[in-house]
Formats: structure tokens, sequence, C-alpha cells
């Protein structure tokens, strides 16, 4: 499978196929702005890292690489819904995408030097019994000096549909006492810890506990400041009004079996999503494109 994924995608010298943690295929990028890796398990970006910087990305050091689990760090894809599904707490949390191995369908090294990989997940059997209807995504990875991460769905099938999902990302931080994630100033958010109540961010967002929120009706960028790295990460995004900030901290991540246990203190999830009052009806024929650029600058 590697060899024919690198005949027939690979890019000599920025874009190989390997056998990566257990046994699982990656891509992995390598250009004169960046490297990156993308898992086909759950077309999940668990690397990149522009020149002369240290990962923008967390991936836990106790991830499972198993078909059909979903890669603890890194980009995972919720999708079609966020968080618990809202009728059926038998299905799966943040839905199928992120279990699934994804297809390849191209790659690119683009004229402006960043290099390109898609990947394409349709409806089977399996996901039928999960999720009544038929639907294609395609996430789209290009990575040069930004990182940028387009996740489309098309309603292939005959009925309007509802879409909601996240991309889920892990951010890198050097000292979480020491960060402060800007951008959501005097915003609405819903406490996951607290009954989903409706509560209004004063200033930056910084994380001395167990964090879980959906910032409502926000498209703006977040710049997660890094007093530890000398960073800041600026999270951008497209077709996105709610944000969501999720920090495990000391208990659950305790109880988490692939998060380490100090693993709270270097990470932080600021994930680009349609959820909440966000969620999106796609009409027959219809897409939808979830865009997340996340850039690094010294400071
Ligand atoms: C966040 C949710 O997006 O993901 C949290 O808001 C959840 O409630 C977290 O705990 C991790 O979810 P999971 O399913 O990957 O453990």
């Amino acid at each position: 499978m590697i060899d024919q994924l690198n005949r027939a995608h690979g890019i000599a010298g920025q874009l190989v196929f390997e056998a990566g943690q257990g046994g699982l295929a990656k891509a992995v990028f390598s250009n004169p702005h960046a490297t990156a890796e993308v898992y086909l398990q759950g077309a999940t970006v668990t690397a990149f890292q522009p020149r002369g910087t240290a990962p923008a990305l967390w991936l836990s050091s106790q991830a499972q690489f198993k078909p059909g689990k979903a890669i603890r760090g890194g980009i995972p894809v919720c999708w079609p819904w966020f968080g618990p599904h809202p009728t059926d707490k038998a299905k799966p949390q943040h839905g199928f995408a992120r279990n699934a191995e994804w297809a390849v369908t191209a790659s690119a090294l683009l004229p402006d030097g960043r290099t390109q990989l898609r990947l394409r997940l349709a409806d089977t059997a399996a996901t039928r019994a999960i999720w009544p209807h038929p639907f294609e995504l395609e996430m789209s990875v290009t990575a040069g000096a930004q990182l940028e991460v387009s996740l489309t769905t098309r309603n292939t099938g005959p009925d309007p549909v509802e879409i909601g999902g996240a991309l889920h990302t892990y951010f890198n931080v050097g000292d979480i006492s020491r960060v402060g994630i800007v951008g959501l100033d005097g915003r609405t958010y819903l406490d996951q810890l607290d009954g989903n109540a409706a509560k209004r961010q004063h200033g930056p967002v910084t994380v001395d506990e167990e964090v879980d929120r959906v910032y409502l009706d926000t498209t703006d960028d977040c710049l997660i400041w890094d007093a530890a790295l000398n960073r800041h990460i600026r999270v951008a995004k497209r077709g996105s009004r709610t944000t969501v900030i999720w920090n495990p901290w000391i208990a659950k991540a305790a109880r988490m079996a692939d998060f380490p246990d100090d693993g709270y203190l270097t990470m932080v999830c600021v994930e680009t999503a349609n959820a909440a009052t966000d969620v999106r009806t796609l009409a027959p024929g219809g897409e939808h494109t979830l865009t997340q650029v996340v850039s690094v600058k010294r400071v």
C-alpha cells in the first residue's frame, strides 16, 4: 500500500508516504517552509512545524495508532456532529470521521512552494449504520509557512442533512500557566462544565483549571500568546461561527488512557467548529467548507 501511495501521489523530496506508528500509513511533508505529517487514519494532521520553530501541534505521547481509533492530538476531524450525538448517546462522540480510514485522492506542489495533499471519505454500509445519509467529504492539507486545512462536505443524497463538526486542533504550548488566548473578548460561550450555562468572556482566555467552552457567533482569529516559547500562534478560520477552547486539566487528563498525566501543561485545543447554534443544513447537492489556517510568529 505504501509503495502504491508513493507511486501515485509521492512528490520527490517533498511528500513521501511511510508506515507510521502502529504501522499506519502517513504522509510526510518536507518543503523549504515547514515539515508536516498526516495519517490516513482519520485524515489526522499529527505534525506541523515551520522551519526554525518548535512544533505547532501537540501530539499525545500515549496516542494510540490503531485502525478505527481516533488519534489523540494533532487535528482530529469531528464530523458530522460535534461532541455527543444530539439524541443517541450510544453513537460515537464527535462523529465517525476521525475513526475512519480515508483515501488519498491527490497531491500537488503548488507554484508558491507549498505542498498539498487531498483525502476523501464517502459513505459506506458502516457509516450509514451510524448516520443514514450519503455524503462525500474532502480534506485538503496545505503546508507552507502556514498550515491550511479545509474540510468540505458534499451532500450527495436526496434529502437535506444537518452537519456539525470541528477541526479539533491540539496546539503545543511551552507552559499553559503563561498562555493567553486573545480574540474572544466579549463573546458569549456555553460552559460545557456548567450545564452549558451561557457566560461572557472578559479579556483573554487563560487556563488554570479544566476548560471546555463553546464560543458562539465568532468568526475572529484567535492568537495563542505563549510567553514560554516566545511566540504566538494565529488560528484563522472560514466557514465557522463557533470556536471551542478545551483543556482537560489534572483529573480528566488522568482519566484518559491515551493522554499523559502532565500533558495538560503543554497543550490547549482551539477548535474551528460548527457546533451549537452553528450547525449547518445542506440541501441536496449542497456543500460546506470549514477551513483553519495556522501560523506561528516569534515575538
Ligand atoms: C472537546 C469537547 O472538543 O473534545 C470536550 O468540548 C471533550 O468535551 C474533548 O472532552 C475531547 O473529546 P474526546 O472524545 O476526543 O475525548
